[in-house]
């Protein structure tokens, strides 16, 4: 029998503890409710009794939506507690059901904490995000468009100008002419390729498959990598889809050259259902897919490949094995595309 003598040694529960133990949600900021088991409400703290009102005549059950089929559903996995996200008005609750056994009966302890504010946060920063990503491709594109049309055609006519030089230059000075000649060509096909990078042109004129075709070529003569592309026509996709996905397969590219050892690499764009697939898969030594979760080990390629694919609701997979290589698979939804 407990003692709740205040004095009793022992037990280390008294009146006072009692007291103390039961204004705990009376002043609780959060809202905390009591129900049976059918949902019925037994008890409200104070912020939940004025914030919802109808809780107490039934007239406004949005708080606890469904709460008996979720009880069940967390109970069948052996849990005593589990935690939703619940809207109910204008405002988002994070919400943690206890299911308590009491004698015969059951009580469910529902506690919710209005995360109404850091949800439009978060959707404020993903709007930010997604608009500096923007912001960001069409400064790249100025800055290709400019690259080309500007330095690219002084380039040029530069090179023109020279070679009429050449024929009419004594030998004394040909020589140093042509050196200027094949300097000039050189500089123009460093230009060419900078702007290619920042906005590639093969985007806009061949469309995505063909782009990303050119770009395993390319990467196949340029580095000891041999790329394979297999892909469909897909028709044209969002200015936003189509510079996420090339830009996926740049990265990945990139990176398998950069930190895969490897000889192969298979770039496959596919149609699944109601979702676009990018697969971009090595032969090489593999990593541990830990990296992407350690903000140590993880670079920026891997993370802005995520940002990107997330912000249209699309996902990254990753599957790695040491030794086995690596794949990675952009999956975007074929609506937002
Ligand atoms: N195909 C791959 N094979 C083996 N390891 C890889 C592969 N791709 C990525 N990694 C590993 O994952 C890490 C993170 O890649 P991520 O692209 O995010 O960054 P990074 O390439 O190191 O730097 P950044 O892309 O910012 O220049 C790499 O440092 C590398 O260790
Ligand atoms: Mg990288």
């Amino acid at each position: 029998m407990a003692n709740f003598d205040s004095d009793a040694p022992g037990y280390g529960i008294n009146v006072a503890d009692l007291d103390r133990l039961a204004a705990f949600p009376e002043q609780n900021p959060n809202l905390v409710i009591e129900t049976d088991l059918t949902g019925r409400v037994t008890y409200l703290n104070p912020e939940a009794a004025s914030r919802f009102p109808g809780l107490r005549d039934g007239t406004d059950m949005a708080l606890l939506a469904d709460v008996a089929d979720f009880v069940v559903s967390f109970r069948a996995e052996g849990r005593e507690f589990a935690s939703r996200e619940v809207m109910a008005g204008d405002c988002v609750f994070e919400q943690k059901v206890c299911y308590t056994a009491a004698g015969d009966d059951a009580v469910l302890r529902i506690y919710s904490h209005d995360i109404t504010a850091l949800k439009n946060a978060e959707r404020q920063i993903a709007e930010l995000a997604r608009r500096v990503l923007h912001t960001q491709e069409a400064e790249r594109h100025r800055v290709a468009r400019e690259l080309h049309d500007e330095a690219g055609q002084a380039l040029a006519a530069l090179k023109i100008s020279l070679q009429l030089l050449v024929a009419e230059a004594p030998d004394t000075i040909r020589r140093s002419l042509e050196e200027a000649i094949d300097l000039v060509e050189s500089t123009r096909e460093q230009i060419r390729r900078v702007a290619y990078g920042l906005r590639p042109a093969a985007l806009d004129t061949l469309g995505l498959s063909r782009a990303i075709d050119h770009l395993c070529t390319e990467t196949t003569e340029r580095t000891h990598l041999t790329v394979a592309y297999q892909g469909r026509e897909l028709g044209r996709l969002t200015d936003e889809a189509e510079v996420c996905l090339y830009r996926f397969v740049q990265e990945a590219l990139t990176n398998i050259a950069v930190h895969a050892g490897a000889r192969r690499a298979y770039v496959r764009l596919s149609v699944n259902g109601d979702a676009i697939r990018l697969r971009v898969a090595d032969d090489g030594i593999g990593m541990d897919p830990g990296i992407l979760d350690d903000p140590v080990r993880a670079g920026l390629g891997i993370v802005g490949m995520r940002e990107r694919l997330a912000l249209l609701s699309g996902r990254l997979e990753v599957t790695s094995m040491p030794g086995r290589g690596t794949e990675l698979v952009a999956v975007l939804p074929r609506d937002v595309a």
